[in-house]
């Protein structure tokens, strides 16, 4: 106001021929300084530095900067891994879910499996999911299990040598399964999951997931279902499964990592994290309920009750997201 103030004084001292003169140089001036903050390259002919972070136009060294292609994270390890330990995965969903939480799964870990299948009461052949010949419901997970582990049999016992089986709402991190498996071999029978507990006997939680070797497929079908060994329908179907497996000579085993952590883990990242655990889980858990950070193995294989928008974070943090300066892998 005060600098306007001094214009208009000076401008009325001058002669009218000068007061016009400096009017028009005024006015030449704010479009010269207009035009050239309105055009983008005005503006890098302004600003000689080519580093200067302009936001309308970044034109740092590409070099000096990294892009997202020239720190991706290496995954060599992981790809030769995926062609030596081939791993089959099954997703047990329903009608109601599909466009939900198994969208979900199809669309984060899922396609890092070397076979991927999904399993419902209703067939879906654009999806596509399985359709079984089961009702839903709690009280039938094990026929839809059961009938699953024999379609896998007879139709995908040459795609893997390692089967898993996970729910809808399970996130898998693939790469730290078959790191696990890696020294395994398939053509024994042993199967793996979260251990629990009941009366005395150890069986393996459905909801993080178990995994079975070719063998133990193998065992559970001709051993097993063709016998009428195994229960084929019923609730608790983890439980089920153990028992079948029991029954066909394979034993469920503690698969903590050295350090004691859970590498499948049966709840969600988040109650694992803070211990905020149903009073269920101190009496089932077979390591003790143990909570916190410490609990956890760094290369953990999973964990349930994940909605499908925590999927998507999981994924995008544990594949894309990078800190500066600290090299995570
Ligand atoms: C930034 O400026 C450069 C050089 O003038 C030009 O080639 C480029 O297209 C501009 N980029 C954007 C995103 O405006
Ligand atoms: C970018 O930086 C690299 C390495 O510092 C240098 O060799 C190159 O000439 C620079 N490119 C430009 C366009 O300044
Ligand atoms: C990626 O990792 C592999 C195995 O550790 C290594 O041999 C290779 O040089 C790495 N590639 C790059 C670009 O760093
Ligand atoms: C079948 O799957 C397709 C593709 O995912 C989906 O758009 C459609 O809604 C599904 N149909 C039913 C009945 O769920
Ligand atoms: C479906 O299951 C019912 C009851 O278990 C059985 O009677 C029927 O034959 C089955 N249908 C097919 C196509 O397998
Ligand atoms: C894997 O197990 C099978 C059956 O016990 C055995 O014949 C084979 O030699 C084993 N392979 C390795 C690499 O140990
Ligand atoms: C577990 O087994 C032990 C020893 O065989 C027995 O004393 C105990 O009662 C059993 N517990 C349950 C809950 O069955
Ligand atoms: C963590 O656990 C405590 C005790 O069980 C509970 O009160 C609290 O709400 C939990 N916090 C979060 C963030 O889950």
């Amino acid at each position: 106001m005060r600098s306007i103030r001094i214009l208009w004084t000076r401008l009325r001292r001058l002669a009218p021929i000068g007061q016009i003169f400096l009017v028009l140089v005024y006015f030449v001036a704010i479009v010269y300084f207009i035009v050239l903050y309105a055009s983008p390259h005005g503006v890098i002919r302004m600003n000689r530095n080519e580093n200067l972070d302009l936001h309308t136009n970044q034109t740092r060294n590409k070099s000096s900067r990294s892009t997202s292609t020239e720190h991706q994270f290496n995954d060599t390890i992981a790809k030769k891994l995926k062609e030596k330990v081939r791993l089959l995965v099954w997703v047990m969903t329903t009608p109601t879910n599909l466009n939900t939480k198994a969208k979900a799964v199809k669309e984060t870990w899922g396609p890092r499996c070397n076979k991927l299948l999904f399993f419902s009461s209703e067939e879906n052949s654009s999806f596509p999911v399985i359709g079984l010949n089961v009702s839903e419901g709690r009280a039938h997970l094990t026929a839809k299990s059961s009938q699953a582990w024999m379609y896998i049999y007879k139709n995908h016992f040459n795609d893997a040598d390692w089967f898993m089986k996970a729910d809808d709402d399970t996130y898998v991190i693939v790469e730290n399964l078959r790191y696990f498996l890696s020294d395994k071999n398939s053509s024994e029978p042993h199967y793996f999951g979260h251990t629990f507990i009941y009366y005395n006997f150890t069986y393996y939680s459905g909801g993080s997931g178990y995994v079975m070797s070719k063998e133990s497929l193998r065992k559970i079908n001709e051993d097993g279902y063709a016998k009428k060994l195994c229960d084929e329908d019923g609730s608790f179907e983890d439980y089920r499964m153990s028992k079948c497996m029991k029954v066909v000579g394979v034993r469920t085993v503690n698969t903590v990592d050295d350090h004691g952590r859970n590498r499948f883990n049966c709840l969600s990242m988040q109650s694992h994290l803070n211990g905020t655990y149903p009073p269920w889980y101190y009496k089932y858990d077979i390591n003790g309920a143990k909570k916190g950070k410490d609990s956890i193995s760094n290369y953990a294989i999973s964990f349930h009750y994940a909605k499908p928008e925590m999927m998507y974070i999981l994924d995008f943090v544990l594949y894309n997201l990078q800190v500066y300066g600290i090299n995570q892998h």
